[in-house]
């Protein structure tokens, strides 16, 4: 793992979380769990480099993620999609998603750190909100993506480290 700094990234956002998509982890209790995501954005807020999550009440990871002082976002090569397929689909309350999955956990970082992962964002939480429905100029979105109320939780975490896998 070598680290790299935020401007020498070559990703475009748009790629990296919408097509590529990444995967969402953080640790509590002794234990860690993981989600994939395809919704959020990297950008600077406070004078700080960050990144962008929602996340939906129900998610198992959220629980972890609001234990913990951190988490992580790792991207993957194009091989590893059947795995993220396979953890933004099963829960962590149901299976051991990172034994089932093969991801093997690296020591000595704040958050969950993968060895197979080409990219990882070690991000430190800064803030959290839930979305409300008066928030939305454009109601439509309210039908098609909240039919259940399950509104998500927006989470801004700032990129404390970037580790690029030179395997
Ligand atoms: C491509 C893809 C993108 C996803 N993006 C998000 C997201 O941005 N936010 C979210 O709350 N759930 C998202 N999900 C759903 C969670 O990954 C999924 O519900 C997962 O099983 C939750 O696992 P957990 O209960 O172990 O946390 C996505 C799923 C897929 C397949």
């Amino acid at each position: 793992m070598k680290e790299i700094k935020a401007e020498q990234l070559k990703q475009n956002v748009f790629d990296a979380i919408g097509k590529q998509w990444t995967l969402v982890a953080a640790s509590a209790d002794g234990k860690t769990n993981a989600m994939t995501a395809s919704w959020g954005g990297m950008g600077v807020i406070w004078n700080k480099n960050v990144v962008f999550l929602f996340i939906r009440p129900q998610r198992y990871t959220k629980t972890f993620i609001d234990k913990s002082s951190t988490l992580s976002l790792s991207f993957f090569v194009e091989e590893y999609r059947d795995m993220l397929t396979y953890m933004g689909k099963v829960s962590g309350r149901d299976e051991d998603k990172i034994a089932k999955a093969n991801l093997t956990l690296t020591a000595g970082y704040d958050a969950p750190v993968f060895k197979e992962a080409e990219l990882t964002f070690v991000c430190k939480k800064l803030y959290s909100s839930v979305l409300t429905p008066d928030g939305f100029y454009d109601k439509k979105i309210i039908p098609q993506c909240y039919p259940d109320n399950d509104y998500h939780e927006v989470y801004v975490a700032e990129i404390e480290k970037i580790l690029v896998n030179n395997d």
